[in-house]
């Protein structure tokens, strides 16, 4: 193998040049950095895996982003709320199964009732697991003074992904409008900081029109962040989206995939201590997707375990899997064996060492 691709791996500062080629590394090398990715994983972190049960409270948007089969004006999706009832089931079967951390995810709203539904359901998660549980919200956009309302109730954790760090390819994938602008999304991000969450963001890969050199570039702004935790995935065309048609114009599948992994491997080069998710959609384009994407560095799974009467239809993209819990927990027990002996860290939060450093929280 080529010297400099060996003596850039082993660096701890990266140049956009030095992240270019690493993601334009193919088959040997592009194992190699997916290897290494892996070992600085476990330098860091351990060979362990956090879980975080992943709901889906509702999939109502007030959003028309041209990706998402859950836009406002799919007038096909077939929308759904859960129950209060089904949320605490749902959070239950997480403690119970000793997964220590949920995942509340919905489509974006911002009515005093869905904000004030929001906090009550948190503390009412939290009077029912004893307050055990780490909670993450991904809730899309809001105001400073809600997403204070939710951390004091008590969520720890907030994914609110970038999608492309390139303003103008940001444009070319939401509508030109006030409701999706660029500069309120940094903002967003600045607000979660300040109101002390442990601060997620990320992007889609192989988004029409995306170059090499916008993934580096968003890299680069992940570091800039100075993120603690990190959801990202490959681009799905979804058949009632606007950006349907120019399907035509994407990477294969399975390059979008070798692009996702060696993106993660590169993140986690970049920001050894952060939480990385092995994301769903990696599933989609190969069924031990995520398991590669932990053997390329990433440290977080999200076992869905919304009611499965609902499951079907937070389709944000096609083809999304649909299994269940208890199936996909044995699935999980198996990757533990087969996956470069990584363990799932049952009974453990798995909160963001990153979170804590900068931060300087002892515990
Ligand atoms: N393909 C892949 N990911 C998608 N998301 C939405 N639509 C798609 C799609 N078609 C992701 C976005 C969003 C998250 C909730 O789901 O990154 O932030
Ligand atoms: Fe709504 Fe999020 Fe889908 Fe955009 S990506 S339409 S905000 S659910």
């Amino acid at each position: 193998m080529n010297n400099t691709f060996l003596h850039i791996l082993k660096q701890t500062v990266f140049s956009a040049s030095d992240l270019e080629q690493l993601l334009c590394s193919q088959d040997e090398q592009m194992q190699h950095l997916l290897n290494h990715a892996a070992i600085v994983r476990d330098r860091s972190l351990g060979k362990q895996v956090f879980l975080r049960g992943l709901i889906e409270l509702s999939n109502y948007c007030k959003k028309n982003c041209y990706y998402c089969g859950i836009r406002k004006d799919n007038k096909n999706s077939l929308r759904y709320t859960l129950e209060d009832e089904e949320v605490l089931r749902a959070a239950e079967f997480a403690y119970k199964n000793n997964y220590a951390s949920l995942a509340i995810q919905a489509g974006e709203l911002a009515t005093p009732q869905f904000t004030s539904r929001i906090a009550r359901l948190i503390e009412k998660i939290h009077q029912l697991t004893n307050h055990s549980l780490g909670i993450t919200l991904s809730l899309g956009e809001q105001s400073r003074q809600t997403y204070q309302q939710w951390r004091n109730a008590g969520a720890h954790r907030y994914l609110l992904r970038i999608e492309t760090s390139n303003p103008d390819l940001y444009k070319s994938i939401h509508p030109d409008d006030d409701l999706h602008d660029y500069d309120t999304r940094l903002e967003c991000l600045q607000r979660l900081r300040d109101t002390g969450f442990q601060v997620g963001t990320g992007i889609m890969i192989g988004l029409p029109q995306q170059s090499i050199h916008d993934l580096v570039n968003d890299l680069l702004f992940l570091k800039e962040q100075d993120i603690d935790m990190c959801g990202m995935g490959p681009y799905i065309e979804h058949r009632e989206t606007p950006l349907y048609p120019l399907r035509d114009s994407l990477l294969p599948k399975m390059e979008r995939l070798h692009l996702t992994l060696k993106m993660i491997a590169c993140l986690r080069l970049l920001l050894p201590d952060i939480n990385i998710a092995a994301t769903t959609a990696l599933q989609t384009i190969l069924s031990e997707g995520r398991e590669l994407a932990l053997q390329a560095g990433a440290n977080v799974l999200m076992p869905n375990i919304t009611p499965s009467l609902h499951r079907n239809h937070y389709a944000l993209y096609e083809g999304k899997p649909q299994i269940a819990p208890s199936h996909e927990i044995e699935d999980l027990m198996q990757g533990k064996t087969h996956y470069g002996g990584l363990k799932i860290a049952f009974g453990e939060q798995g909160n963001s060492l990153h979170y804590r450093r900068r931060t300087n929280h002892k515990d």
